[in-house]
């Protein structure tokens, strides 16, 4: 396994492997955990190369967010990904994925708009431009992301079906299901922020939304089953809830009535330092 930190060796890298089969890209920003190490393992069973970007992104935090806390662990984070066989790590600093006079930006209008969007204005203009230039400088065949992310997801296809991207085409973006703790929690480097009483705490997240699929699916009113959802994480020590709302799971509408297609609870709340994100399936009819 090799780590590269300049563009022109990844190039050529990236090259002298494509010889050799297909290549998937696995991105990342760093303190991997089994989720990742998930992604990392579907990847290698797709494509006879396997390379890992890690890289912290600061056009994706905003100003009052946690670039600076965020958990830098390269070292450590290249001894797993050996482990798992990956060919190549590609570990930009800053400067080199933006120099001096950097200017473009890439914006995905629709879906990167409410949710994550909302509360984190300019969020997903720094994924799109980095997952872009990542595609761009990698060149993969293939590309592996979580559905934890499930709207960054959608921003992503999105942004490789508009700008008509080839490598990889947005049907070779794959989403790859959540990886969760024993007790639901679904995996996160932010969930490193969290102190032992609110790890415990944090398990109502995935609980809540839960017990509130239950509801819909048995055909309760989606607003009272949302409203106690929030009641629980309150009441479960989350100190606030930036959203919990029932989406169309592929265009990411609101829902505001009756409809047949899959749809997706999506929510994000606060806990301890930690902004905890989550999504779940709903099957069925969802009522209004
Ligand atoms: O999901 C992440 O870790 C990041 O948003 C990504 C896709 C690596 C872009 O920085």
């Amino acid at each position: 396994m090799q780590t590269i930190t300049m563009l022109d060796p990844l190039r050529q890298k990236v090259e002298a492997l494509r010889a050799e089969g297909l290549i998937a890209l696995v991105p990342t920003m760093g303190a991997l955990h089994e989720g990742h190490l998930t992604l990392v393992r579907e990847a290698k069973s797709a494509a006879a190369h396997v390379c890992v970007s890690i890289f912290v992104n600061p056009r994706q935090f905003g100003a009052n967010e946690d670039l600076d806390a965020y958990p830098r662990k390269l070292a450590d984070d290249c001894a797993l990904l050996q482990a798992e066989g990956v060919s190549l790590v590609w570990a930009p600093q800053p400067q080199v994925m933006y120099p001096q006079g950097y200017a473009t930006n890439i914006s995905v209008s629709g879906v990167s708009e409410g949710l994550c969007g909302g509360s984190r204005p300019g969020h997903f203009d720094g994924v799109a431009t980095v997952v872009c230039k990542l595609f761009n400088q990698v060149r993969p065949d293939l590309a592996f992301f979580g559905e934890k992310d499930w709207q960054q997801l959608a921003v992503i296809r999105r942004m490789a079906r508009d700008l008509d991207l080839t490598m990889p085409a947005h049907s070779n973006i794959i989403g790859v299901p959540t990886v969760r703790e024993a007790d639901g929690l679904a995996m996160s480097s932010r969930n490193a922020y969290l102190s032992d009483s609110e790890r415990k705490n944090a398990a109502t997240l995935p609980q809540a939304m839960r017990t509130a699929i239950a509801a819909i699916e048995a055909g309760d009113s989606t607003s009272s089953a949302l409203a106690q959802l929030k009641q629980s994480l309150i009441a479960g020590g989350f100190a606030s809830v930036d959203y919990a709302e029932l989406r169309d799971a592929q265009s990411l509408e609101k829902i505001d009535r009756q409809q047949e297609n899959p749809a997706r609870l999506l929510v994000a709340a606060h806990i301890g330092k930690a902004r905890l994100i989550d999504n779940m399936p709903v099957s069925g009819k969802a009522h209004e």
